[in-house]
C-alpha cells in the first residue's frame, strides 16, 4: 500500500492518488491533520508527501506538526518516504535549502536573516531586497523592499511568522524560470512572466511559455541541487542575470495548476505517480529477493 501523507484539499493529490492506483498498485489519502494518520501510517509500504510548506496558510499547523513525527515513525518501522524524510525540511525552510545550496557553492540569493515581522532591523539589509516566509508558498506575504524607509510599512501587514531577508536578483529578462525535475531530470522548463509588482504568480496573471532553449548549464545545475537535497521529485524557481543565474526557490512538493496539463502537454501528476510506481515496484522485487535468501 502506498499512503500519500498529504493537508489541501486540492485537485493534484487525488490525480496522484488516482495516477498511482491507474498502475495496479493500491493507494490511499492519509489526511495529517485527523487523529488517526499515525494508525494508517502503519498499514503502508510507502509513504508519499504532499506536505505544503503552505499549509501554514491553510491553517493546517498540525500538518507541519506532525510530520517530523511521523518521519520517526515510519523510520523505526521502516517505511520509506519519497522524497526522502530530510527534503520535507528543505521544503519547509528556505533558509535551510538557500544555506545548503550556497555551501555547495551553487548561485543563491545573499541571506540577511530570518526574523519575525517586527524584529527585522532595517540597518541589517541592503537593498533592495526580498522578504518572504520561510516556510511559505504561492507568493503569500511576499515583499520587495526598495529601501530601508519602507520597511516599516511593508512588514505591518505581515503576520507574526518566521521570514526570511534576501537579497533581491532583478528578473532583468522578464521572466523566473521553473524546472520540474524528475528522477534526476529536467522534465518540464518553463519561462514564468514577472507580473508588474516584480513578483511573480499565476493568480495574478503571471503568462507560462515552454522554455525550448534553456541553458545545458543551467538544467544540470538544476538537477545537481535537487541530488543536493534529496529531492527525487520536485521544481526550482531560478532567477537569470546577465552575470549568473540563481537558485530563489525549490519545491519538494511540487504543483501545478490543472489547466497547466493540456497548455504544456506535460502531465506533472501522471509523470509523478509513473515514477512513484516505478520506485515501489523495485521495492516490492527487493523485498521478494531479501526472502527469497533467507
Ligand atoms: N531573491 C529573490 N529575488 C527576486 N525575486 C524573488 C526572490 N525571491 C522570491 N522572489 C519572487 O517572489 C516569488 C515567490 O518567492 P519564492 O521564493 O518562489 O516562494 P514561493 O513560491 O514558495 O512563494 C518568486 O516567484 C519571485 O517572483
Ligand atoms: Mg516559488
Amino acid at each position: 500500500m502506498v499512503g500519500i501523507l498529504y493537508e489541501s484539499e486540492e485537485w493534484s493529490s487525488y490525480k496522484l492518488l488516482e495516477e498511482i492506483q491507474s498502475f495496479g498498485i493500491e493507494a490511499c489519502l492519509i489526511s495529517l491533520e485527523e487523529d488517526h494518520a499515525f494508525e494508517l501510517v502503519n498499514s503502508c509500504d510507502l509513504l508519499v508527501s504532499r506536505i505544503f510548506a503552505s499549509a501554514q496558510f491553510r491553517a493546517h499547523h498540525k500538518s507541519l506538526e506532525r510530520m517530523p513525527e511521523v518521519i520517526k515513525q515510519a523510520e523505526r518501522k521502516g517505511i520509506p518516504i519519497l522524497n526522502p524524510p530530510r527534503a520535507h525540511f528543505y521544503e519547509t525552510s528556505k533558509a535551510l535549502s538557500t544555506a545548503i545550496l550556497k555551501q555547495k557553492g551553487i548561485a543563491v540569493p545573499d541571506v540577511y536573516g530570518v526574523f519575525l515581522p517586527d524584529e527585522i532591523d532595517p540597518g541589517s539589509l541592503r537593498y533592495p531586497c526580498i522578504i518572504k516566509p520561510d516556510c511559505g508558498g504561492r507568493t503569500t506575504c511576499t515583499v520587495i523592499i526598495s529601501e530601508a524607509g519602507t520597511l516599516a510599512g511593508a512588514v505591518a501587514e505581515i503576520p507574526a511568522i518566521s521570514m526570511i531577508a534576501e537579497e533581491y536578483i532583478r528578473p532583468v529578462y522578464g521572466y523566473i524560470t521553473r524546472v520540474e525535475v524528475i528522477g534526476g531530470e529536467c522534465r518540464l522548463i518553463l519561462k514564468r512572466s514577472v507580473t508588474a509588482d516584480g513578483l511573480l504568480a499565476y493568480h495574478l496573471g503571471s503568462a507560462y511559455t515552454h522554455y525550448t532553449d534553456c541553458p545545458e548549464k543551467l538544467r544540470q545545475t538544476a538537477v545537481r541541487a535537487m541530488e543536493l537535497l534529496n529531492i527525487e521529485f520536485g521544481s526550482l524557481d531560478i532567477i537569470e542575470t546577465e552575470r549568473d543565474f540563481y537558485i530563489i526557490d525549490v519545491n519538494a512538493v511540487s504543483n501545478a495548476s490543472e489547466d497547466n496539463t493540456e497548455m504544456f502537454g506535460f502531465d506533472l501528476m501522471g509523470e509523478t505517480a509513473a515514477y512513484i510506481a516505478e520506485r515501489f515496484r523495485e521495492m516490492e522485487k527487493r523485498n521478494d529477493d531479501d526472502k527469497r535468501n533467507i
